[in-house]
């Protein structure tokens, strides 16, 4: 298995709103990136949005023109999970649906090398499960990174009941590497930060839902009243409210409080279409279509 340095080879799979900033970081760390999504829109749009970042952090003067061009030809675009066969890494980010994860990773399992370590950005679902879906558990771990990965300072490990002390060491260092702090968590539904966030998102829909304020009125109140950079429905609109209801309903299945159960609205507005900023609309809008939904 390679420790942190001698991680060269970075698989990242999905290239929306995470896969292609956890690919950027990588690219800009050095390592040779393979990125794969089911939709080859998606990796063209990544690849925009990454270059455009990394010119722009190079403008600012983070790095040299040449270190940015070099990090986004770093980056190769692949169309199979066989392309991924000699990864030293792979980071899964791919819809939050634990059979889809599953599915993958017995795919990963089969067709990587025996050192290779599967890593899920999973906002969510147990760990100890997806390696249990492989021949390899003590390889599998949660690394959790936030939105947008580039900027976001933290990245949550999660440790599976069978994950080894050197897969943690090395994705412990290898998130340095990054430039991140890493904090550890239990595999328990929703880790410590998603636990804690994902309440307060719901409660606010439910503010909104039951009428006791404007999403205006809500976003603010939480901003200057709480010192928040963000109002927590405008932070699910960042997310993705679809992400946000994937992670409630694990929280309620999985710790079976109603508390955590989702808001009909939160319901609604994924049912619509309406899931954020990623699809120009979500409890606001982006400057794209607008829906006939009405808080
Ligand atoms: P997204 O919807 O922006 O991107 C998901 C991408 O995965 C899409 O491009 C889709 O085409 C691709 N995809 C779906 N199934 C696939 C498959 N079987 N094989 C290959 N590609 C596939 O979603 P986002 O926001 O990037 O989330 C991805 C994961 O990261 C989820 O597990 C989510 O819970 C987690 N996450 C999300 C955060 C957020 O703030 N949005 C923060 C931290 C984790």
């Amino acid at each position: 298995m390679a420790t942190a340095s001698e991680i060269a080879a970075v698989g990242v799979i999905g290239a929306g709103q995470m896969g292609s900033g956890i690919a950027q970081l990588a690219a800009a760390a050095g390592c040779a990136v393979l990125l794969l999504d089911a939709d080859p829109t998606a990796l063209s749009r990544a690849v925009a949005s990454i270059s455009a970042s990394l010119r722009r952090l190079a403008a600012k003067g983070q790095f040299s023109q040449a270190a940015c061009e070099d990090s986004i030809k770093r980056i190769r675009c692949v169309s199979t999970v066989q392309d991924l066969r000699d990864a030293d890494l792979v980071i899964e980010a791919i819809v939050e649906n634990e059979d889809v994860k599953k599915k993958l990773f017995v795919e990963l399992d089969k067709i990587t090398k025996p050192s290779t370590i599967l890593a899920s950005n999973t906002s969510s679902i147990s760990i100890t499960r997806l390696g249990s879906a492989t021949k390899r558990p003590s390889q599998v771990i949660g690394m959790h990174f936030f939105n947008p990965p580039p900027i976001m300072k933290l990245i949550e490990i999660i440790r599976g009941a069978d994950t080894s002390d050197e897969v943690f060491a090395a994705v412990k260092s290898f998130s340095e590497r990054l430039g991140k702090t890493v904090i550890c968590s239990q595999d328990y539904p929703g880790f410590i930060v998603n636990r804690i966030l994902m309440p307060m998102i719901n409660e606010a829909f439910w503010a909104l839902y039951t009428g006791v304020g404007t999403k205006e009125d809500i976003d603010t109140g939480m901003k200057l009243g709480t010192n928040h950079p963000m109002g927590p429905l405008q932070l699910a609109d960042f997310i993705g409210l679809d992400v946000c209801l994937s992670v409630l309903r694990v929280l309620h299945n999985g710790l079976g409080d109603n508390k955590y159960s989702p808001c009909p609205l939160l319901v609604q507005y994924v049912d619509a279409g309406r899931l954020g900023k990623k699809r120009g609309v979500g409890v606001y809008s982006y400057g794209q279509k607008s829906s006939s939904v009405k808080p």
